[in-house]
């Protein structure tokens, strides 16, 4: 598996990984900072924004098209500058596979990849947050390490959070 950022020349096959979601009866596509409602080129230049210059709330960010062979498998996105605030919220990182490619280990293995990041990027440990009903993501983030610090339940949505914590 490899990762980079986008390109301009991603836009083909990021748009072929957002109709599979939509065919799969997604609505949305995770770690891709709303690529399904914003124009192609828009999108690109807030994700390079987000690289270099980062965002005034969330600092630098990176996000990364993770291919096995020339296969998009995957999205990572990783927040390595966000204020505690937001880290409790939402967590350092988030992913998420195509329809196809799910339960093949590749969550995994970018959770782990986003792990040595952070790691490069000075950071001693990470938060990561999910659904408790996403047994999938629950068992990726507890595969690699992750330990319970936090649950809250939404109320309005009768859904409950999960917090992780994995120590780099
Ligand atoms: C969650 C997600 C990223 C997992 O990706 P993936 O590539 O399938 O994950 P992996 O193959 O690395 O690992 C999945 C693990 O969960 C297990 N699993 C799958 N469905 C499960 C379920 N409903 N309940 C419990 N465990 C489940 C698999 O058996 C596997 O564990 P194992 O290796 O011990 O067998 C993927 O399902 C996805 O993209 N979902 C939609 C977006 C999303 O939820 N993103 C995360 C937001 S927090």
């Amino acid at each position: 598996m490899n990762c980079r950022l986008p390109e301009a020349g991603d836009k083909h096959i990021l748009m072929a990984y957002v109709q599979e979601h939509v065919d799969n009866g997604e609505k949305s596509i995770s770690a891709s900072m709303g690529l399904n409602s914003t124009d192609y080129a828009a999108w690109l230049e807030k994700i390079q924004h987000n690289a270099s210059v980062g965002d005034e709330a969330w600092g630098r960010s990176l996000l990364y098209l993770c291919f096995d062979q020339k296969k998009l498998v995957g999205l990572l996105s990783i927040r390595y500058e966000l204020p505690q605030e937001l880290k409790n919220q939402y967590g350092d990182i988030g992913y998420g596979v195509r329809p196809s490619e799910r339960n093949k280990g590749y969550a995994t293995r970018m959770l782990q990849y986003g792990l040595e990041v952070c790691k490069e990027k000075g950071m001693d440990q990470v938060i990561l947050g999910c659904y408790q009903e996403n047994g999938a993501s629950v068992r990726v983030i507890e595969k690699s390490g992750g330990v319970l610090i936090n649950e809250n339940e939404n109320r309005t949505e009768g859904r409950k959070s999960l917090y992780y914590r994995i120590g780099l």
